[in-house]
């Protein structure tokens, strides 16, 4: 008999507890579907088997996490968590301050405000929902500079979260450096399905705005799952460490926004952290405003300890092979079955390319809108809408954005599904597909103001 020649990742971890789900039937998942206005946001989690709906705040913490969370030091002022999670920030990310956040967008509101003046313009590697709405309610406009690939599902370019520097160049020029306070770069790009940035890409972002004295504030949510990339992808980098890659990213930047609810491994959690002290005193300042005292920033203490063990667990090789490896060996299963998705496959997900899913559809009647309202029916799976609705409308115009993007997010949490879950959803999008031309779009019936995707209510076209 031949021997095998391919050896397997797996996980690095056994399970110590498991959460038992409720299985639906079709019927009553058509009943739920609508009665949620056809939005996977309002749809009850238990009516759910296989919850895609974000990586963020769904992870499994460790048992470590769990025992740290015993650790609590509740103190209104000073809790011992927030030196630790401060020694964990200096010793993986380099950056000097620390304050803490109740999630990502309580850090994107103090720097937004902190750093934006009206009538800025913030650069970005596309934009992200709530980053782009704290610098517009900041007074800033952002400009989208990343590279066209990133645009097109189909380039295999290595490094679609690029920064295209000719076109922040021509931002540049166009509005003079003085109005742009920073750019905001994001590891790894969300909405573009999770691709990642080089670090050749950040040395020459960085040689050219040190140039104009321009500041780069990273969104470094997902900072492993990238550096992940660079060691895989990039020249130079597959000796190194996924710690040391995550260091060097930040040493290229002068502060960043964090989410913890990703990458980090814990439910709830964020920070802002800045390396210039003066811009650091006014945050302080500010964030006992809006999330609490500077030393707890809306978290509890032991909150402030499970991210500090998450952050040391999310920078770990294995960890991060086999996060990647499931949700490759997941966007693999549909590659396989033709299933239209953003390629090369990105970290936190796999993301279904519904225009060309359902080219019958107008932008207008929401294909990705309907797409994840149709992958509930068929299985309980849980997506997410990651174009029209999600894009929004131009404040000014009050025109709806159409992404040239229009994509369904299967999202994946870490250290929670099996590869047997992963086969269950390969096997609904395909059979999902195979009915494909009997989908009809959606009409919108109730919209918010502000992030529109979490709230508004659709009814199907007749
Ligand atoms: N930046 C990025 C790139 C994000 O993906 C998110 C959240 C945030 C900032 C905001 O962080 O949720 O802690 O306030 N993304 C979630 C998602 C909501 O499902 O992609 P937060």
């Amino acid at each position: 008999m031949a021997r095998l020649e391919k050896r397997s990742w797996a996980e690095p971890f056994k399970i110590k507890m498991v959460e038992l789900l409720k299985m639906t039937t079709k019927e009553q998942r058509i009943k739920a579907i609508k009665e949620a206005g056809y939005n996977t946001f309002l749809l009850k989690s238990e009516d759910v088997y296989i919850d895609l709906l974000t990586d963020s705040g769904t992870s499994a913490m460790s048992d470590r996490q769990w025992a740290g969370l015993m650790q609590g030091d509740e103190a209104y002022a000073g809790s011992k968590n927030f030196y630790t999670l401060e020694r964990a920030v200096k010793k993986y990310y380099g950056y000097k301050y620390l304050i803490p956040t109740h999630q990502g967008r309580g850090a994107e509101n103090i720097l937004s405000q902190v750093m934006i003046k009206k009538g800025d313009i913030i650069p970005g590697n596309m934009y992200f929902t709530t980053t782009r709405l704290h610098q517009e309610l900041a007074g800033g406009t952002f400009i989208d500079v990343i590279i066209d690939e990133a645009h097109d599902s189909e380039s295999l370019h290595p490094f679609k979260g690029n920064i295209d520097l000719d076109k922040l160049k021509a931002v540049i020029k166009k509005h003079g450096p003085h109005r742009i306070p920073y750019i905001c770069v994001a590891v790894t790009v969300n909405m573009a399905g999770g691709q990642p940035v080089s670090m050749q890409n950040l040395k020459e972002l960085r040689a050219l705005t040190s140039k104009h004295g321009i500041k780069i504030m990273l969104d470094m949510t997902r900072i492993a799952e990238n550096a992940f990339f660079i060691q895989q992808r990039e020249k130079g980098f597959s000796r190194r460490s996924v710690a040391s890659i995550v260091k060097d990213i930040c040493s290229y930047t002068d502060g960043a926004t964090f989410s913890g609810k990703k990458d980090a491994l814990v439910n709830i959690g964020g920070f802002l952290a800045l390396n210039d002290a003066e811009k650091f005193e006014e945050a302080s300042n500010l964030v006992v405003v809006y999330e609490g005292l500077h030393t707890y920033g809306g978290l509890a203490g032991r909150d402030m300890e499970a991210m500090a063990i998450g952050i040391e667990e999310s920078v770990q090789d294995e960890h991060m092979k086999a996060r990647i490896g499931q949700v490759l060996y997941l966007g693999e299963q549909l590659t396989k079955a033709d299933i239209p998705i953003v390629l090369p496959i990105g970290g936190h997900g796999i993301f279904i390319d519904a225009k060309k899913f359902l080219p019958h559809l107008t932008q207008d009647q929401f294909p990705a809108q309907v797409l994840a309202a149709e992958l509930y029916e068929d299985a309980g799976i849980r997506a997410m809408e990651r174009g029209i609705v999600s894009a929004g409308r131009n404040a000014k115009t009050g025109n709806h954005y159409y992404p040239k993007l229009e994509l369904v997010r299967l999202t994946i949490p870490r250290r929670v599904y099996t590869q047997a879950h992963m086969d269950v959803i390969a096997e609904s999008v395909q059979s999902v597909y195979d009915r494909r031309n009997k989908i009809k779009g959606l009409a919108m019936i109730y919209e918010p103001k502000y992030l529109r995707f979490f709230q508004a209510r659709f009814k199907k076209l007749a």
